[in-house]
């Protein structure tokens, strides 16, 4: 399982010095890096699953851009299954129809190295990418920049929107050699947690538009199409331009919490402690305030549910969307009975005859507690990993919503408009000029508090309502993480391969 690496990734940082990294790829006789991906720098590897011997070349440390502005990140790993080279099959799949599983690292905003398979840190089984390639799919696993990548002169060079940049671009490096290696780039499937589910989301969402082509060029993408065909998303921490008023909206009134603070001593070591406090007055206004503006937001966006009804709040942010996320609670808690969990000690669910008839929203909010001050997300003080994500070459922190800079504690500017934009995916599903993936799973846990439940329910309904695929539940009893229920998530990535085989005619996307 895997749950905020991003910790771990600070603490490295910031302990050790890293050495430069050496990279596998040739340059050219310009200097550039050469987009053609070569067969025969790998390694043979064998790792085992449940018993059983996975053997698969590994191509590691590929250069995925003419012109990388960081090769620690903008690299690549490729892991093939060792039977495809003998022209077997793994289950259905071939050399020629393996999908390509597509996980990133990313976590806190932070840049991400490429993962690799192997064991799983935490729960010690094998990690999405070996499942993947036990099943036979060809596993590509990208790294990006992040919100603390600088260059030698101390200049950021991982701000919005480079982490979905480089995303797109090993997407397109992918489709450039899809001839030369196994697997089909026409179906990738991508995964990420967090913030790494937030960049998984929107590089389903913002497939081919324009938006990003100047910077794509500036450093050297190959020049092709960068849709994907399928998305899974856990606890995905996205759509910050409206998550502060989304959380306050689900948690408004729940004034103790318990907030992760991460701070270094004076040796520079990371500390991480857990701290309980209580929202002072100003922080109380300050959720009034942004519940306040939940409603018009999500009543602007026109949503249905499944059966068609309107999804919207009144003012007091009650209304039909509520009951729609208390579905799915309601759904996470009957699964979980079914599979025999003893719930009886929930007083806010009610259970007749072994069905979940109802749940008390509010005391389960009260029960699921709240992890962050107000703004959650886009902090006053410029202190939070969103602050930072959007910052510029040189300047670490700035807001980015309006909100946030009218209420700033601290000298502050504002993200511009179009940067916000491109780290949205709901501004770009089903629009004009972009290719959205058709085949989407969202997870989230039901005691997750890093973000509003009514984040994933939202872009749910918003690609539900464009005639896409969505596949979104809440995990019971699951904490902020992702890649918890592989063989779920493997099942559903070959059923959506399969049927997306016998469709005949693409989906149409309503716009
Ligand atoms: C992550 C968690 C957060 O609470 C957040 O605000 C941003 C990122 C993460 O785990 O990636």
């Amino acid at each position: 399982m895997k749950a905020k690496k991003w910790f771990t990734s600070i603490l490295m940082c910031s302990v050790l010095s890293m050495p430069l990294t050496h990279v596998s790829a040739s340059t050219d006789t310009t200097g550039k890096y050469s987009l053609k991906f070569n067969t025969a720098n790998y390694t043979e590897k064998t790792l085992t699953v449940d018993g059983k011997n996975v053997t698969y070349r590994a191509y590691e440390k590929i250069v995925y851009v003419k012109n990388p502005v960081d090769t620690k990140y903008e690299i690549m790993n490729v892991y093939v299954p060792e039977e495809y080279y003998e022209g077997k099959s793994i289950g259905k799949y071939t050399a020629k129809t393996a999908p390509i599983f597509f996980p990133n690292t990313v976590g806190g905003y932070m840049p991400g190295e490429p993962g690799s398979p192997g064991q799983d840190e935490r729960s010690g089984s094998a990690n999405a990418a070996l499942v993947a390639l036990s099943k036979g799919y060809v596993v590509a696993e990208p790294g990006a920049r992040g919100r603390t990548t600088q260059d030698e002169d101390g200049q950021y060079t991982g701000k919005a929107p480079a982490a979905i940049v480089d995303l797109k671009a090993a997407v397109r490096y992918l489709r450039y050699n899809d001839k030369i290696m196994p697997g089909d780039a026409e179906k990738i499937i991508s995964n990420g947690t967090s913030a790494g589910a937030a960049l998984s989301t929107l590089l389903g969402a913002t497939g081919n538009n324009k938006d990003y082509e100047p910077y794509l060029k500036a450093i050297g993408a190959a020049n092709e199409r960068d849709d994907i065909f399928a998305v899974s998303s856990y606890a995905a921490i996205t759509n910050l331009d409206h998550a502060d008023m989304a959380y306050e909206w689900l948690f408004n009134g729940i004034n103790d919490y318990k907030k992760l603070v991460i701070s270094k001593d004076t040796d520079y070591n990371i500390q991480r402690n857990m701290v309980e406090d209580t929202l002072t007055e100003d922080q109380i206004q300050i959720s009034n305030e942004l519940k306040a503006m939940f409603p018009e937001y999500v009543n602007s966006l026109g949503l249905t549910s499944a059966d068609g009804t309107a999804l919207t709040l009144d003012t007091n942010g009650n209304g039909t969307f509520k009951n729609y996320i208390k579905s799915f609670v309601i759904g996470s808690a009957q699964k979980a009975l079914d599979s025999g969990t003893d719930l009886s000690s929930l007083n806010w669910i009610t259970i007749k005859d072994k069905k979940v008839t109802d749940i008390d929203f509010d005391k389960y909010i009260a029960y699921v507690g709240r992890m962050k001050t107000p703004s959650a997300f886009d902090g006053l003080d410029l202190n939070n990993a969103e602050n930072e994500l959007f910052g510029t070459k040189t300047t670490n922190a700035q807001h980015f919503t309006q909100f946030g800079l009218e209420h700033s504690t601290v000298d502050s500017t504002i993200a511009d408009a179009q940067t916000v934009k491109m780290m949205n995916p709901m501004y770009y599903i089903g629009t004009k000029g972009t290719t959205t993936s058709k085949y989407w799973r969202f997870r989230q846990g039901t005691v997750d508090n890093d973000t509003s439940f009514a984040i994933p329910a939202i872009l749910s309904a918003k690609l539900q309502n464009k005639g896409l695929n969505v596949d979104f539940a809440l995990a019971w009893n699951q904490s902020h993480g992702g890649d918890y229920d592989l063989d779920e998530l493997f099942t559903w990535t070959d059923k959506v391969v399969a049927a997306s085989s016998k469709a005949h005619s693409p989906v149409k996307v309503k716009r």
